[in-house]
């Protein structure tokens, strides 16, 4: 695992693990059909929360074992919440509730303004309680980072304070417009490739995250 940032910006954590960079590889493939791709996207998200969430709090429980009682530890601190950005972001999301089962899950819908080419919120719904919940806001492809500036100013918005974005695979144009954005986002990923091409994709990239998991075109 490699962890970077620039004075005054947040952290990036590239999760390089074995098992993470060999789904990755898998993801990649074009001959991956639907239900792998789909199946790797949450492996992998679980992969990626478990070091997301290594800086949990704990707090020791009196509990009892078949064979005597002592102090154990159990998650204490913030509650949390998962948002996923719509639509590829909630295959990670529905992973890692797996992970943490009493989490809050909001979403939030983009979509990208003609005139101005900038996503636009059209849909939110997110735990009432946000502001005092940690949250992890889920986005497979963190590109242009276009979208995840909107979701995450929609969080701050709606009070959310403490914020990870969790991506799959990012670049570094994506990863500077969320610093510049939102300097106090740590991000969370697999891997950086290269950048984009003329159409905004990824590249060497995996395609379109959201067609590859839902088999559309
Ligand atoms: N979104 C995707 O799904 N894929 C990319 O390569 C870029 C943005």
């Amino acid at each position: 695992m490699t962890s970077s940032s620039l004075p005054g910006t947040a952290k990036v954590t590239v999760v390089d693990h074995p098992l993470i960079l060999h789904k990755l590889s898998l993801m990649r493939d074009v001959r991956t059909g639907v239900k792998e791709f789909r199946e790797l996207a949450g492996e992998l998200s679980m992969l990626l929360a478990y070091e997301a969430m290594r800086d949990l709090e704990t707090a020791p429980e009196r509990l009892s074992t078949p064979i005597q009682d002592d102090d154990f530890p159990m998650l204490s601190g913030k509650k949390l919440a998962l948002v996923a950005i719509l639509r590829a972001g909630l295959i990670m999301a529905d992973a890692m509730v797996r992970l943490v089962p009493a989490a809050k899950v909001g979403h939030i819908g983009l979509y990208r303004d003609p005139a101005t080419l900038k996503p636009v919120a059209y849909y939110s719904k997110l735990p009432q309680d946000i502001s005092e919940r940690r949250v992890f806001v889920t986005d497979p492809m963190l590109a242009t980072g276009g979208s995840a500036v909107a979701a995450i100013q929609t969080l701050k918005e709606a009070g959310a304070q403490s914020i990870k974005l969790m991506t799959i695979l990012s670049v570094p144009e994506g990863i500077a417009a969320v610093h510049a954005a939102h300097p106090d986002v740590d991000i969370v990923t697999a891997a950086i490739d290269t950048g984009l091409n003329d159409h905004g994709y990824i590249v060497p990239g995996l395609g379109d995250a959201g067609d590859r998991i839902y088999g559309t075109k």
